[in-house]
């Protein structure tokens, strides 16, 4: 008998962290799977290739999406904006790894089609609370002292402003989900949430608009998403929308996973995933800061 492949996903890797670095090199073989890395790998692209290495020989295939980590650029560095990313995608494709850039792939689970939908949407600031633009809306949030490395870092070269880098990315990024394989059911895979109300960060709440754009708040209907696969926020997390699953798939800093759990068992099942179940609301409450949590691992 054929062993049925699964899709797993991993996010928020940060192997600058020693523990990070050595859950990375616990990985078991998983010669049937594959797995999607949903960015914030690291910093440098020869850690971004030191991952691939490592778990490149233990999956079936590797998939990645930027975080806003691996696109930081310090002063001096080579590569900015668009151009380190691309250098990322190169660092990617020298070892056979799936990028936004490459042909989506097609994956059969359990006799079905999938689209595997690999984005890079970026941020625009619209996560904010309504009516403020990209200034008011980082004012608003250093009143209560956040400040995002991005603003200093994430360049947008050649675009003139980052949400202007987003817009582009998200136009693009629409027409060729309205394009390829309508009628397949798609995992959509993307390093910020697609939603705003999924995005749940009590300790840090004024981070939001660091978080997404609005823009893509009815992707999972609109595109046919079975799962909607995300990280960034640090805060594993299980959520329905519309029928559709929302899984954060963050590993995060040492400070927000715990050691003891084997790092086998942080790789989150895509598909076949658990069965469908009863849509969960969120509770209005919570307002922008999202809804219930269905499951947090
Ligand atoms: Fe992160
Ligand atoms: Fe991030």
């Amino acid at each position: 008998m054929v062993p049925m492949p699964r899709l797993l996903a991993i996010s928020d890797l940060h192997v600058r962290h020693k523990a990070n670095r050595a859950a990375v090199e616990s990985t078991s073989d998983h010669p049937d799977d594959w797995l999607i890395i949903a960015g914030d790998v690291c910093e440098k692209a020869e850690d971004l290739a030191w991952v691939l290495d490592t778990l490149g020989p233990r999956f079936a295939q590797l998939l990645w999406v930027p975080g806003n980590h691996e696109l930081w650029s310090h002063k001096g560095s080579e590569h900015r904006g668009e151009d380190k990313y691309l250098d990322l995608v190169r660092v990617c494709r020298e070892r056979g790894v799936l990028t936004p850039e490459d042909p989506w792939a097609v994956l059969t689970i359990d006799g079905r089609e999938y689209l595997i939908a690999l984005l890079f949407l970026l941020f625009d600031y619209s996560f904010a609370p309504p009516g403020m633009d990209p200034e008011q809306a980082i004012a608003w949030a250093r009143e209560a002292g956040i400040m995002c490395i991005d603003e200093l870092r994430l360049h947008s070269t050649p675009y003139p402003t980052r949400q202007d880098w987003c817009a582009a990315r998200v136009a693009a990024s629409a027409e060729r989900l309205a394009k390829e394989h309508p009628e397949l059911p798609r995992v959509l895979v993307n390093h910020w949430p697609l939603r705003r109300d999924v995005v749940r960060i009590p300790r840090v709440p004024r981070f939001l608009p660091w978080c997404g754009t609005a823009l893509t708040e009815d992707w999972h209907t609109r595109f046919g998403a079975e799962v909607v696969v995300s990280g960034h926020l640090h805060v594993r997390a299980t959520d329905y929308r519309d029928g559709v699953r929302f899984e954060e798939v963050s590993l995060g800093y040492p400070r927000n996973w715990r050691p003891e759990m084997p790092f086998d068992s942080l790789l989150r099942e895509v598909l076949p995933g658990p069965a469908a179940r009863d849509e969960v609301e969120p509770d209005p409450r919570w307002h922008a800061l999202g809804g219930p949590r269905r499951r947090n691992r």
